[in-house]
């Protein structure tokens, strides 16, 4: 049966909109930390190199599933051809990934608002001292503020505001974007933010290593959203006559702008309050290093500025993360939902509670991976090590299906729905029908050479992370 869709308005929207999503704790916590643990300008240029010959033609290919098919991910390969195991398996992971890359994104949207309260009552040079991160997550407290974030998704959803809260979004979000180059710049004014500068910018070609090209792959297909079916959901809200492939560029070229201006905001940070930091510490870095130099930063800014203008600043700053990660976390959460509702088990309302209270509990047997309880914090073991329960579906959902999911649709796009059938639906609403050096690459790359680089990725990411 077709549901019908609504559909976004016009390409400003829909881009809009998709970035929204796209902007989140990827680009504003993971990039960065990344960044600092993969060596830099290295991690920076394989990255660069990614988004722009990897992931761009799987962005189009899973924008132009969703809109060829009008449908959400567990249903888009079968209603464009795709029917047994494999494609059927494609549609499972499809709805399942998104699921529990919510489950781990709940968990750090926790801490993020955890941090927001700690500034509203004023805890700056607190939340400054490194110690602070490890006893936050792993005290009880971060249960009242799941239930807080569960209560928020929740009401969001349920509350018929999704919509206001989307436009709303649109104005925070290009407001989080001048923050935060301000912010930029006030970093590179403090003594020896220039040795973070060239750390980030210069690669040193020596540093890529196979763990750092598994790195920039995962980041870059979980900061653009792919590989988890929102774009195939957000494909499928597309109008015909929106030009996917422009649109495309700009949801990337946005998305990574704000990745790197991150970046560029906490690299030089660390030298700046680290000046004898040996670059081979910063390969152990964790999330930890996000919440400990954000706050410096801050505190920093007190002596310049004073202590409230800094605690504002700084309040405004974290309700703006907040609100990012929020979006994006209603976004994907979106996408098991949709898939539920559309095979009408339960009305949306009913749904939506269920999968808040799903994720709610994953997310708390999740939070419990930092200590809260042993059996969290020591799942199971692989690979030589203990690994916690959040450990397991970063490594399992963020560092291998991802790659994994991205794969499939290349092959399903080329193979299945075939190559011809892909191109016209792709071309459908672009003005420009040329082709261009790189719709003339896409062609060759997505039969190819991309569903090869990501065997290759996704194969040595197996072995080294599980065995
Ligand atoms: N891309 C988002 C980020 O970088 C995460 C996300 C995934 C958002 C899926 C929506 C959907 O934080």
């Amino acid at each position: 049966m077709t549901v019908s869709r609504e559909h976004f308005g016009s390409r400003l929207g829909f881009v809009l909109a998709a970035a929204g999503s796209a902007v989140g704790i990827g680009n504003l916590v993971g990039f960065p930390v990344a960044a600092a643990k993969n060596g830099g300008g290295a991690f920076l240029l394989v990255y660069a190199l990614f988004v722009a010959f990897i992931c761009l033609p799987i962005m189009m290919a899973e924008l132009t599933m969703g809109r060829a098919s009008q449908k959400d991910p567990s249903k888009a390969y079968s209603a464009l051809g795709g029917r047994g195991p494999i494609w059927g398996f494609a549609g499972i992971i499809g709805v399942l990934t998104p699921f529990m890359i919510a489950v781990f994104y709940s968990v750090i949207t926790v801490w993020i608002l955890g941090y927001f309260t700690a500034i509203i009552s004023g805890d700056l040079v607190d939340l400054a001292d490194p110690s602070y991160f490890g006893s936050f997550i792993s005290s009880d407290a971060v249960f009242g503020y799941l239930a807080a974030v569960g209560v928020i998704v929740f009401a969001i959803l349920a509350g018929g505001v999704k919509d206001g809260i989307e436009r709303a979004a649109k104005l925070l979000m290009p407001t989080l974007f001048v923050m935060l180059i301000a912010m930029v710049i006030y970093t590179l004014t403090l003594p020896n933010a220039m040795a973070g500068v060239s750390y980030y910018l210069i690669p040193d070609v020596s540093k890529i290593t196979p763990s750092v090209i598994n790195g920039a792959l995962s980041q870059a297909f979980f900061s653009l959203s792919l590989g988890m079916g929102i774009l195939i959901t957000y494909g499928s809200y597309m109008d015909r006559n929106t030009d996917i492939k422009q649109s495309a560029k700009l949801v990337a070229l946005t998305d990574t702008l704000v990745a790197f201006s991150a970046g560029l905001l906490i690299l030089p940070a660390i030298f700046s309050f680290d000046p004898q930091i040996n670059t081979s510490e910063l390969s152990e870095s964790s999330v930890s290093l996000m919440f400990s130099f954000l706050p410096k930063i801050f505190v920093a800014l007190q002596a310049d500025v004073g202590v409230f203008w800094a605690s504002t600043i700084a309040c405004v700053f974290f309700l703006l993360v907040l609100v990012a990660a929020i979006t994006s976390l209603v976004s994907i959460v979106e996408v098991p939902l949709s898939a539920m509702s559309e095979r009408r088990t339960m009305n949306r309302k009913r749904s939506i509670g269920f999968m808040v209270l799903l994720l709610g509990a994953f997310g708390a047997a999740a939070s419990m991976s930092f200590g809260l309880s042993d059996f969290f914090s020591q799942f199971v073991v692989y690979s030589g090590a203990d690994k916690s329960l959040f450990d397991v579906i970063y490594d399992i959902f963020y560092d291998t299906i991802l790659p994994l999911n991205g794969l499939l649709v290349c092959l399903f796009v080329m193979y299945k729905w075939k190559k011809a059938n892909f191109q016209k639906a792709l071309h459908e609403g672009a003005a420009d029908r040329s082709m261009s050096w790189y719709d003339r690459y896409m062609n060759f790359a997505l039969s190819g050479f991309i569903p090869l680089v990501l065997a290759v990725i996704f194969i040595n990411t197996v072995m080294t992370k599980f065995f």
